[in-house]
């Protein structure tokens, strides 16, 4: 089977694709899938196997230690013979079974690039153009997951216009919330132009900062001494879920930030499974497979939550493509549940031809 493997992208998550892309790569059973590398360059021009491979390993500088990680083989390309064109890339028709959509944020997992392959008439792997919309949505999102009553952190949402003709409005509603605060673009991941505000005078700046991201922003209430717990999830009609997993974060940004993510190597610490009671376990389970439901999503997704130290549990959010890089939990969750990357990269492929 011809994998075409779609990585880069023009989301400012580009570099993180580029990490997640390697390893997803890695994890291709060579004797059921050959990949066809399309990587998409910042500009948004996409490029095919050899081309693609110049965007192959991240050139963020800081990133060199996730790269170094990433097994050197991971995109090694290979000469496409002509066949039934699905795709045509670079002005060449390129016979694909299916595709692999290893693209984070907008532009590639905000449904965009499902419309195309939808119109396309190929298969792919994750959710659809509704459930990757909505997903990406930081909004979108918790209005839906409010309406079946899933729980979620008290929260605002800003739009650009409305912060442009009356800050002081907005600074008011956002002062209701009890600090910390989060600011965040609505769309957008790893925590690229995210703040954790302390006081309210840092507000504004970050809230400038976050529309430098999108034009729509949410501004969350944090939960006091609050423990991040992930699940994954894999599967269509009846979908299956990890066990937890924890990140523990002691950065100076006092959160899970991008830097804290990806650059730093101290800081942050991952356990699988989380320290949590059977009980504590069941419940987490349970609502990440209500958010999957709700959220229509569909192949995969991270879920991430907040656990209060009372022991309330709080959705923050679905990634319906989450990263593969390195440190990344959603593998990792699997690989403890019994999954190892090879096979959990099949499963989904497997899905995506179902
Ligand atoms: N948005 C990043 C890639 C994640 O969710 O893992
Ligand atoms: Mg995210």
């Amino acid at each position: 089977l011809r994998v075409a493997v779609l990585f880069g992208g023009r989301s400012a998550e580009h570099e993180i694709s580029l990490l997640s892309a390697r390893n997803v790569v890695e994890a291709l059973d060579r004797d059921r899938f050959e990949p066809v590398l399309i990587g998409i360059d910042k500009t948004g021009r996409w490029l095919l196997q050899e081309e693609a491979l110049l965007l192959g390993a991240s050139r963020d500088p800081r990133l060199a230690r996730l790269n170094q990680s990433a097994p050197d083989v991971a995109l090694l390309a290979h000469p496409s013979p002509t066949g039934d064109a699905a795709l045509t890339v670079g002005g060449a028709s390129q016979a694909i079974d299916v595709v692999f959509p290893v693209l984070h944020g907008p532009m590639g997992e905000d449904g965009s690039v499902q419309g195309l392959l939808e119109l396309a008439g190929v298969p792919y792997v994750g959710s659809g153009v509704l459930g990757s919309a909505v997903g990406m949505d930081k909004d979108v999102m918790k209005r839906l997951l409010a309406q079946d009553e899933l729980p979620l952190v008290p929260y605002e949402t800003v739009r650009r216009l409305a912060w442009e003709r009356d800050p002081s409005e907005v600074l008011a509603r956002c002062e209701r919330l009890a600090l910390p605060l989060f600011v965040k673009p609505a769309n957008l991941g790893s925590s690229v132009g995210v703040t954790k505000v302390k006081t309210y005078e840092a507000l504004a700046d970050a809230i400038s900062l976050a529309f430098e991201y999108d034009t729509k922003i949410v501004v969350e209430q944090g939960v006091e001494g609050a423990r991040e717990i992930e699940c994954a999830v894999l599967g269509d009609e009846e979908p299956i879920v990890s066990i937890p997993g924890e990140i523990v974060v002691d950065h100076p940004d006092g959160f899970y930030s991008y830097a804290a993510k990806y650059i730093d190597e101290r800081g942050v610490t991952t356990r699988v499974p989380a320290d949590l009671t059977d009980a504590e376990t069941r419940a987490v389970q349970l609502l990440a497979l209500r958010t999957f439901r709700v959220l229509e999503a569909s192949g995969l997704a991270r879920i991430d939550l907040f656990m209060s130290k009372s022991g309330e549990v709080y959705v923050n959010e679905i990634n319906t493509l989450p990263g593969f890089t390195s440190i990344s939990m959603y593998p990792k969750l699997w690989e403890a549940s019994g999954v190892p990357p090879r096979e959990l990269v099949a499963r989904l492929i497997d899905l995506a031809l179902a």
